[in-house]
Order: C-alpha cells, then sequence, then structure tokens
C-alpha cells in the first residue's frame, strides 16, 4: 500500500507544485513507483510535465467523479524514471459543486476511495493541492495520510504556517491518520540574511516538523519546468537536483 501524501498550503505560490512535481522526480529515481496526482483545476501539475489534459481522453475528474473509468486509468507515464501524472484540467472545477451536493461522509470518502483503488499499485501517491482550502482541497486531504507542507521562506512564513497548523488540527478531526510528513522551506535567497534568519525562526517554532533540507531560489528548478521534466532529469548534477534527493532521504526515513 502506498504512502500518500497531500502536499499542501493555503498560500499561494509556495512551492507546491514544484515539491511534487521534484521530490516525484527524486523518488521514481530511486525506483520507487510513484504517482502524481493532479487535484488543483487550473492543472498547473499537467502542465509542469507537458500532458494536455484537455486532449486527455479522460482526467482526474472522470477518474475520481465519473462512473468510468476509474484513477488507474488515466495515468500517464512522464520521462524516463516511470513517474506517473493524473492531469486535471478546467473540468475539475465541477468538482467543488458536486462534494457541495454531497454528505461530510460521502464528500471525504469520494476522493479516498478512487486513490485506494490505485494505491497498491504504487509506493507513493503524491497529491498536488490548490491554495486556499476549497472543497476539494479538503477530500484531497481526508485521502492523505501525510502532509508535506512547503514554504517559501518569506517574512510571513512564521505566520502562514501557524495558519496551516491550525486548518491541520481541524482537518484531522475528519481525518485523524493525517499527520505532517514534514515543513519543506523553498526558495531561500541565499545572498539574504533575512532568509537565514525567517529558516531559524521557522525552525525555533516548528522544531523537528522542518526538513533539515532547504531548497535555494535558482533558475534551475524553473528551468526544468520549462523543459517539462523534474530536476533529477532536467540537470542530474546540479546541486538542487541533490537536494531533492535529500529531501526523499528525509521522507523515507520518517516513513
Ligand atoms: N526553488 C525555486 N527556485 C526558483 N523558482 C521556484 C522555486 N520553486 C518554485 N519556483 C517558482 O515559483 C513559482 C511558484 O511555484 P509553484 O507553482 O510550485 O507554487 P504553488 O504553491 O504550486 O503555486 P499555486 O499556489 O499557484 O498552486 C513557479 O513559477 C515556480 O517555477
Ligand atoms: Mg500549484
Amino acid at each position: 500500500m502506498a504512502r500518500i501524501i497531500g502536499v499542501a498550503n493555503q498560500k499561494g505560490g509556495v512551492g507546491k507544485t514544484t515539491t511534487v512535481a521534484n521530490v516525484g522526480g527524486a523518488l521514481a529515481e530511486t525506483g520507487e513507483r510513484v504517482l502524481l496526482i493532479d487535484l488543483d483545476p487550473r492543472g498547473d501539475l499537467s502542465s509542469y510535465f507537458g500532458v494536455d489534459a484537455s486532449e486527455a481522453e479522460a482526467t482526474v475528474y472522470e477518474g475520481i467523479f465519473g462512473e468510468e473509468p476509474g484513477l488507474g486509468d488515466v495515468v500517464v507515464q512522464v520521462g524516463e524514471s516511470g513517474l506517473r501524472v493524473a492531469p486535471a484540467d478546467m473540468d475539475l472545477a465541477g468538482a467543488a459543486l458536486l462534494l457541495g451536493e454531497m454528505e461530510f461522509a460521502q464528500r471525504q470518502g469520494v476522493v479516498r476511495g478512487a486513490i485506494a483503488e490505485v494505491a497498491e499499485d504504487y509506493d507513493f501517491v503524491l497529491i498536488d493541492l490548490a491554495p486556499g482550502l476549497e472543497l476539494l482541497s479538503v477530500a484531497g486531504l481526508g485521502a492523505a495520510d501525510e502532509v508535506i507542507v512547503p514554504q517559501q521562506c518569506s517574512f510571513l512564513a512564521l505566520h502562514g504556517l501557524r495558519q496551516v497548523e491550525a486548518s491541520i488540527t481541524r482537518l484531522q478531526e475528519a481525518n485523524p491518520r493525517l499527520k505532517v510528513c514534514g515543513i519543506l522551506l523553498t526558495m531561500q535567497d541565499r545572498r539574504t540574511v533575512h532568509h537565514r534568519e525567517v529558516i531559524a525562526m521557522v525552525r525555533e517554532g516548528f522544531g523537528e516538523l522542518v526538513f533539515k533540507t532547504v531548497i535555494p531560489q535558482t533558475i534551475r528548478v524553473q528551468d526544468a519546468a520549462i523543459a517539462h521534466q523534474p530536476i533529477t532529469e532536467y540537470d542530474p548534477r546540479s546541486e538542487v537536483a541533490e537536494l531533492y534527493r535529500a529531501v526523499v532521504r528525509e521522507v523515507l526515513e520518517r516513513g
């Protein structure tokens, strides 16, 4: 049975999708069977890998909310390492309406049930969530056993993480299995003292929950996205590829 990990933060643009793509890539490189699920109607993860979900016969929307096909049938292989992606597009925005009409228990169960059907084919399922805590993201975290919280190194980091902490506590009432795998600090500008101070503050506030590895801000990460590859494939010898491998070692240790 796979470890099912949601990658979430209420705040936008903190590196959620980048984390899913690159942690996914680094996991797949070690031989783990990895499925990445795009649970964001904007389809950013799908775009990251150059998958045009609007041209696909079926997407995550049908895979989760339709009668047929199952989530396993909408999966496409990307890259060289066997990484698989379940793509999404704007159709998934309709999920919020469907979820809104459901009873709470059914709402929590529908995403979980669809993922559970495919989970035994994988070692890891990573779910890319939209920012905010819309019904779809709440249902996505209801399906997860763990959550990775990426957080940009900015002066609002600590404040943002306190909000995430409060939300996770509330989500745990509905899904008591949910635990924090780790907080991943991203986009560190190493030239600024300020970012080092932010990192120290977050470590002081959240202790062991914070991954030892911090991802720096680097154009290589964006170049990899433009090339539709995880950094470990795009530039396997780069420092940032090595850092994502280090994150993966921490994730494996925390399993
Ligand atoms: N380490 C990094 N160095 C440089 N740029 C980065 C890094 N990580 C992410 N970015 C860039 O920052 C932007 C936001 O990242 P990303 O899309 O992963 O965030 P997100 O949290 O998924 O955003 P959203 O909330 O909109 O879904 C992207 O343009 C991405 O390429
Ligand atoms: Mg995103």
